[in-house]
């Protein structure tokens, strides 16, 4: 099959915003506690954390990390979780119906995101708690010194603010399941109410407001259109959650599935512009991905678990192959609505549905999700050029005109550097694609790689090191076009300087 992918310097979507590569630590499972610490650990540091989990985080280039939650979030009381830790009380956690013991609080994460070189993306608790415990949380993280929460803060070991920019005004408010869940009357005017007093604290935040926890919830767009209509000028993003299943094993509909993801950014978009119409407001609401992955493989085991253990083994996904294809195609996605996403995060980082797993006293393994998101992360930086594909395409079981490509061309101005990726999502054709690209003389190829020949199903538990990415030689540039070709169900990235 042959395919036309072309691009011009001239013709951008937008600046890429970092904070598209996100992550998401929850306290749930074993993403604090055997996750990112794990004293004893050979490669524990003084701390507690564990230097090769930090690695690989380091591998990932993650600018972002939201926490503590998640639906944690809506039962957590912050002040739990600061002073001497023997101190600290042991709680029953609804949410995922464990203990906590908040031996790793919100000092002990601040360091660690020091160390893991990221930016938190702190969530406040508007489930059980409301105005006051938000605002003082954010005078205890930001507030240089002089009042009661700030100096609490110098007493409890760190002199100088946290500075956290991005904050989230809860979790899902729209799911049954969440503690605290509200009407969107109900959490649109908290959420409003909470924004103004947070932003009166310390106006340089962003805050993001909730969405509907997924495109299929019975209020969406309606949520959206009524929270936003009570809290629009006091928050910056709202939020966007999606998660995949294939639990019906068709392969050809499950990597279709991204294009549920790109009509939720279109459908959201509009909302958020119509709010904004109907307001004649200024202002424009941009979008936080804030938890988007696949999560299907550890439903059934989880629900077959008994409550109460501490860091029980919760939502451990175990990833094959076809997931790291979805997610490639969720990545170009959300690059491609790169002006109006700026905030993704792919939940989660470590082994609670993970592209990172880790083994109690022993090793550090990566998932096939690992893949497309380093390369994405490290290269997929810069400014995002509208591309134009001409592909053939597929029907599937719940998509119509689904391309057999799903890609991005992006320029990286800073590098010099144009960057393009792709999926090929055709289990038995190779693509034979020919990219031109307007603008760019004197490039030549840098790199060509590919994550392929894969069967749809392995996955890296067993044997770590079952899947690499290897370069694909096939890479020719003639003038500025490019010839490629990609290999059926395949990871692509072609950087050209
Ligand atoms: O990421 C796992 C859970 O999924 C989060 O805690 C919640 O927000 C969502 O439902």
């Amino acid at each position: 099959m042959k395919a036309k992918v072309s691009a011009s310097r001239t013709q951008a979507v937008s600046k890429i915003d970092p904070r598209i590569y996100g992550s998401f630590i929850e306290h749930l499972g074993r993403a604090v506690y055997e996750g990112i610490y794990e004293p004893g650990h050979p490669t524990a540091n003084e701390k507690g954390f564990r230097q090769d989990v930090i690695d690989a985080i380091n591998e990932l280039n993650v600018p972002l990390v939201r926490y503590p939650g998640g639906n944690f979030v809506s039962g957590f009381k912050w002040e739990d979780s600061i002073g001497p830790v023997e101190d600290r009380p042991k709680r029953l956690e609804l949410a995922w119906r464990s203990i906590e013991t908040n031996e790793v609080g919100l000092h002990e994460f601040m360091e660690w995101s020091r160390q893991a070189n990221t930016e938190v993306n702190m969530a406040v608790n508007l489930g059980t708690r409301g105005i006051d415990a938000a605002r003082n949380l954010l005078e205890y993280c930001n507030h240089s010194g002089g009042t009661y929460w700030s100096d609490l803060r110098k007493e409890n070991g760190d002199e100088e603010p946290f500075n956290i920019k991005t904050w989230c005004l809860g979790n899902e408010m729209d799911g049954p399941w969440q503690i605290g869940a509200k009407t969107a009357d109900e959490y649109g005017r908290l959420a409003e109410e909470t924004a103004k007093v947070m932003k009166l604290v310390d106006d340089s935040i962003e805050l993001v407001v909730c969405g509907s926890s997924s495109s299929k919830m019975p209020t969406f767009g309606e949520w959206e259109y009524t929270v936003l209509d009570h809290a629009y000028e006091n928050v910056d993003f709202l939020s966007l959650h999606l998660y995949w299943e294939n639990f019906e094993n068709d392969l050809p509909n499950y990597l279709a599935k991204s294009m549920e993801m790109d009509r939720f950014i279109k459908d959201v978009v509009a909302i958020c512009d119509a709010v904004k119409a109907k307001k004649g407001s200024d202002k424009q609401i941009n979008l936080s991905f804030d938890e988007w992955n696949v999560w299907y493989h550890s439903k059934d085991a989880d629900a077959k678990r008994d409550p109460w253990d501490i860091a029980p083994p919760l939502l451990e996904d175990i990833y094959n192959f076809e997931d790291a294809l979805l997610v490639g195609c969720g990545l170009i996605t959300l690059l491609n609505n790169a002006d109006r996403v700026k905030i993704a995060c792919l939940a989660q980082l470590v082994n609670v549905i993970a592209p990172i797993m880790t083994i109690k006293d022993g090793k550090v393994w990566k998932q096939p999700t690992f893949y497309p998101f380093m390369q994405a992360s490290n290269f997929g930086r810069g400014t995002v050029l509208t591309t134009l594909t001409e592909a053939p395409t597929y029907d599937s079981a719940e998509y119509k005109d689904v391309s057999y490509i799903e890609s991005t061309v992006i320029h990286n101005e800073e590098e010099n550097e144009v960057v393009i990726f792709a999926v090929n999502r055709s289990e038995d054709s190779e693509l034979q694609v020919e990219s031109v690209l307007e603008g760019f003389d004197g490039l030549s190829v840098k790199e060509a790689t590919e994550l392929a020949g894969y069967d749809p199903k392995l996955t890296t538990k067993e044997n770590h090191d079952a899947m690499e990415i290897k370069s694909n030689d096939s890479v020719e540039l003639n003038d500025s076009k490019v010839s490629a070709t990609f290999k059926p169900l395949s990871w692509n990235m072609i950087r050209l300087s």
